[in-house]
């Protein structure tokens, strides 16, 4: 890989996030359980609105604290004011990377190009990025294997991944083409081992599948992108194994059940790994972010 190794994770000052419902945080401008800020049918903000959005604590899709949220110690408030790395969160929970492979969930869902259209437009003059301080994440396909399994239309699915990778990384350089030069991207986890799949072996069979291709295709187009951009700085981070070890292991790190999932109070769901169907909890996101920041920091 053509990446330069590492990032200088401790002078990272500004963080940026594009992505779906595991990166999301709820902003008081947002639009309610599924933003920061905006939606794809209103994503305009004044530099006023942006200064004055403030994140809420623990409204995430684990009902908790989330991986970026651990990652940056940003909780909660105005992202300008969070002590050590300000948070500037464009994930919009639902998101596919572009409406015009796969459905939007609902009419308002901002997909993953339509967030870094949106930063473009409306933030990136208006919110600090220098380069040597600014790191930009992305998590984003959790939906978009979901979303593309038994779809008929699409017949082979290497070259769906393909397309939807062409549209990502467009997306990417028009990130990189408006000041952030630092990138991590983070790939699929085995959503084939959520509660959602867990009882179907084929249908769970063909999702790993998928992902394990989804994966392949982003590190060979995140390679692609430093060879031509010799001024980016890429890491890759392997959520996939993150999850799979913590799922192998499962009693070392605490978890007492990793195939359901628990319709109860926060407190009771003590021991779970998974929150409901599709997401994590608040457990989970806490390792995340620390396997991440371990590779940071290597
Ligand atoms: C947090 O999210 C829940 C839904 O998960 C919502 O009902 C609640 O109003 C949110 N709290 C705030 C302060 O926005
Ligand atoms: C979005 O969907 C909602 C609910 O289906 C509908 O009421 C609304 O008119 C739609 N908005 C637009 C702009 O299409
Ligand atoms: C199936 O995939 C095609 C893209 O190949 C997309 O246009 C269509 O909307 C998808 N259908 C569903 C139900 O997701
Ligand atoms: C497994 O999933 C496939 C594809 O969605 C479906 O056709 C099949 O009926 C499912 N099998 C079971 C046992 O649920
Ligand atoms: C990744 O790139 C290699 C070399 O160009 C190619 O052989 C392989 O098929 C690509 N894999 C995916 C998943 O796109
Ligand atoms: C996991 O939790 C679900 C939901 O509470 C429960 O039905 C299932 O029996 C549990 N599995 C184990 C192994 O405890």
């Amino acid at each position: 890989v053509a990446a330069k190794p590492t990032f200088d994770w401790d002078s990272t000052r500004y963080v940026y996030a594009f992505g779906d419902s595991y990166t999301f945080v709820q902003g008081t401008l947002g639009f309610p359980t599924f933003s920061f800020i905006g939606d794809v049918l209103d994503l305009a903000f004044t530099p006023q609105q942006i200064f004055s959005d403030k994140i809420v604590p623990r409204n995430t899709s684990s009902d908790g604290a989330n991986w970026i949220e651990f990652l940056t110690g940003c909780f909660g408030g105005l992202p300008s004011e969070c002590s050590e790395k300000q948070l500037w969160n464009f994930a919009f929970a639902g998101a596919d990377i572009s409406a015009d492979l796969l459905p939007r969930h609902h009419n308002f869902t901002t997909s993953l190009v339509e967030q870094v259209a949106q930063w473009a437009t409306y933030a990136s003059d208006v919110l600090p990025h220098p380069e040597d301080e600014t790191l930009t994440f992305w998590w984003i396909g959790v939906n978009d294997v979901g979303d593309s399994l038994n779809n008929a239309s699409i017949l082979d699915i290497a070259a769906f991944w393909e397309m939807e990778m062409i549209s990502y990384f467009n997306a990417v350089q028009m990130a990189f083409d408006n000041g952030l030069k630092n990138h991590v991207f983070i790939n699929v986890p085995p959503e084939d081992r959520n509660p959602s799949y867990i009882g179907n072996v084929t249908e769970a069979a063909e999702l790993k599948g998928n992902i394990a291709l989804f994966n392949d295709a982003l590190l060979n187009h995140s390679a692609a992108f430093v060879s031509q951009n010799p001024d980016a700085n890429v890491m890759n981070f392997d959520s996939n194994v993150v999850f799979s070890d913590i799922l192998d292991n499962a009693a070392e790190f605490g978890f007492t059940n990793i195939t359901g999932f628990c319709t109860c109070p926060e407190a009771s769901k003590e021991g779970y790994f998974w929150y409901d169907d599709g997401h994590p909890t608040e457990a989970v996101h806490k390792l995340v972010a620390e396997a991440l920041r371990s590779q940071l920091e290597l």
